[in-house]
């Protein structure tokens, strides 16, 4: 098995530069995740590791081979599409076998290496069937089984698990994960604009935005320790508060006390919907009008707009009755991130205790 290396890469269509400087490794074995909005270069990133796209610089190396001028079919990558991409008219052991057999893989063993996919996916029962006559799950599996019956040093999947409904959607993810224990070994790069999926399959998370890398890292290092702005409104469901401050002052006059070498530097905070805590009337950091209530069984997201229209939300217990447009103030606690006036994560600040002054 092997890993796999971007340096330097860049790829433009025409005049238009879609990836601008991209440096990735991503560790034999490893689960690496590709994550960011649309449009922000995932697929073409992915496309560029399996040669489906020519790379215009920089250098791709797979397993220690520099790769750019191989064909896909030499690079050992099998890609997975969202949209399956099957042979209609063949059925589903045909459907996983026959790029093995134009490759010139003898029947018998093809034969095998099919039933053993079929195996790990547990569609042995399906083989003989047409796509037509399967669900959008299945005709998903057949096609991560073409993958795998291809051996492939690296797996390529490109939002394998858009087509499917919500509730397969998580099945479907779980047997990822368990694929890539089961193939040990195996290194996987998986493309996809939803940061839950990220979070839940990632060994490695890459946060692509505008063709450029925000930050690589482990999903609680990039949930707990955001770099920018960018990252911590993207990691994490319901998304991170942001809060303007200027100089520690709130739009409504009252002045955050912050603490440490970069204090000054402080424009915006933010804070996850657990850190915002109910205080005494006239005693809180914050106050905000309660917009909407969201109800989930195991908590409540309550939803406030501040006097100066930001959005924030907040995480209630389940059973708390909180009326429509009622008042809460609030304190801050739990960790707060700063940043910059150019949404750079900053450290050596806090909260200094007793951390608010009424506003004049
Ligand atoms: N063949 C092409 N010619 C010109 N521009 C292209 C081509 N393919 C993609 N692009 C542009 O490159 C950018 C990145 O596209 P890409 O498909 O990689 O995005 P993505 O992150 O996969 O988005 P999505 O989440 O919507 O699939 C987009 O702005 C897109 O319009
Ligand atoms: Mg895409």
């Amino acid at each position: 098995m092997s890993g796999v290396t971007l340096r330097n890469v860049k790829k433009n269509f025409g005049s238009v530069e879609v990836i601008r400087d991209v440096d990735i490794t991503i560790e034999e074995g490893e689960f690496c995740v590709f994550v960011g909005p649309s449009g922000c270069g995932k697929s073409t990133l992915l496309r560029m590791i399996a040669g489906l796209e020519e790379t215009t610089s920089g250098t791709i190396e797979i397993g220690g081979r520099i790769v750019n001028d191989l064909n896909p079919s030499q690079r050992g990558t099998a890609m997975v599409f969202q949209t399956y991409a099957l042979y209609p008219h063949m059925t589903v052991e045909r459907n996983m076998g026959f790029g093995l057999l134009m490759n010139g893989v003898s029947k018998s063993l093809v034969k095998e290496k099919v039933a053993k996919a079929a195996r790990i996916l547990q569609i042995e029962k399906l083989l003989d069937r047409k796509p037509k006559q399967l669900s959008g799950g299945q005709r998903q599996r057949v096609a991560i089984g073409r993958a795998i019956v291809r051996d492939p040093e690296v797996f390529l999947f490109d939002e394998p698990l858009s087509n499917l409904d919500a509730e397969l959607r998580v099945a479907t993810r779980l047997e990822i994960a368990k694929l890539h224990s089961q193939l040990r070994g195996a290194t996987m790069v998986y493309v996809t604009h939803d940061q839950v999926e990220a979070m839940t399959l990632a060994d490695k998370i890459v946060v692509l935005r505008d063709g450029r890398v925000e930050q690589v890292g482990a999903p609680m290092d990039l949930y707990n320790n955001p770099a920018n702005v960018f990252v911590a409104g993207f990691i994490g469901s319901p998304k991170m508060n942001f809060v303007d401050v200027n100089h520690g002052q709130l739009p409504d006059g009252r002045v955050l006390r912050l603490d440490g070498p970069n204090a000054a530097s402080v424009a915006t905070i933010g804070f996850r919907s657990d850190s915002l805590k109910p205080a005494d009337q006239g005693n809180g950091m914050i106050s905000a009008k309660v917009s909407v209530v969201e109800r989930l069984g195991d908590a409540e997201y309550v939803h406030f707009q501040t006097p100066w229209e930001q959005e924030l939300v907040a995480r209630f217990p389940p059973e708390a009755e909180v009326g429509l447009d009622a008042t809460f103030e609030f304190e801050l606690s739990g960790k707060i991130h700063f940043f910059d006036a150019n949404g750079r994560a900053l450290a050596n600040v806090m909260l200094a205790s007793g951390a608010v002054a009424k506003p004049v």
